[in-house]
């Protein structure tokens, strides 16, 4: 059975002052309640040193919202997984879908980055997901699979166990418009069976599904009453610390 993950994607969204701010106010939140979900927080590149500092000797812990595959080298403005690691960063987030629409990214250049990733100790929070257009047409099985295969390709069983899948229906990100338990359970139970396909059904079982697009503290507890949801990719419902508690705590 996976375990559950709530995590927190600020986007670009934070100064250092801000994010502090709402580290320390998270940080005591957790320790008078703790919760049985991993926390994960992703800020922007800018507050991960500063984070590492406020969650040292918590069970917070913090991803990276990118990364480039390579290990060193010419590529301006890129960071690499090993600095990510240095930083404090546990997790990464690799192919949001903002990434894919606004810079580019496709399936081969995602694989390249959870190789990487999983290279140097980090887990990915490997994000798919439709289009409305591509979910009005039917494709929306079709269009998961080829990116989940293509963004897995060559990913060892080894590996696998130290990935976490996030399902973002593009049409659901920012929108208000949450996708239904129904609909988000459906399109994990198909990305489960796929993963027990691609590896062996145990690996597959343990493997956390979580889902992002509009989630917020009033629809938080729906969606984790259904069996094959792990939890949460929350984008602008994290930003403020009393709708994320509100998350975090969904019992
Ligand atoms: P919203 O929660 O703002 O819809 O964002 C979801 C998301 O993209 C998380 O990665």
């Amino acid at each position: 059975m996976a375990g559950t993950v709530i995590a927190a994607n600020w986007k670009m969204n934070k100064t250092t002052g801000q994010a502090i701010e709402f580290a320390r106010g998270l940080k005591d939140a957790l320790l008078k309640n703790p919760v049985a979900a991993t926390v994960v927080i992703a800020p922007p590149f800018t507050g991960i040193g500063a984070l590492a500092t406020e969650f040292k000797d918590s069970n917070i812990f913090l991803a990276a919202q990118n990364m480039y595959p390579a290990s060193q080298g010419a590529f301006t403005g890129e960071i690499s997984g090993e600095m990510i690691v240095d930083a404090g960063c546990r997790y990464c987030i690799v192919g949001h879908s903002e990434r894919r629409r606004l810079f580019g990214e496709d399936n081969a250049f995602i694989n390249a980055k959870i190789t990487a990733a999983l290279h140097y100790g980090l887990m990915p929070i490997f994000c798919i997901g439709e289009t409305l257009a591509e979910r009005n047409s039917g494709a929306t099985f079709m269009v998961l699979a080829e990116q989940l295969k293509e963004g897995l390709n060559k990913i060892p069983t080894n590996d696998i166990k130290k990935t976490v899948i996030a399902y973002e229906p593009v049409w659901a990100i920012g929108t208000g418009l949450t996708a239904t338990p129904g609909q988000v359970q459906e399109a994990h139970l198909f990305i489960r069976n796929l993963l027990s396909e691609m590896y062996r059904e145990k690996e597959a079982a343990g493997i956390p599904i979580i889902y992002g697009g509009s989630v917020t503290a009033a629809n938080i507890g729906s969606l984790m009453a259904e069996q094959e949801i792990n939890g949460a990719l929350v984008g602008s419902a994290s930003l403020e610390l009393a709708s994320f508690l509100a998350i975090v705590n969904f019992h």
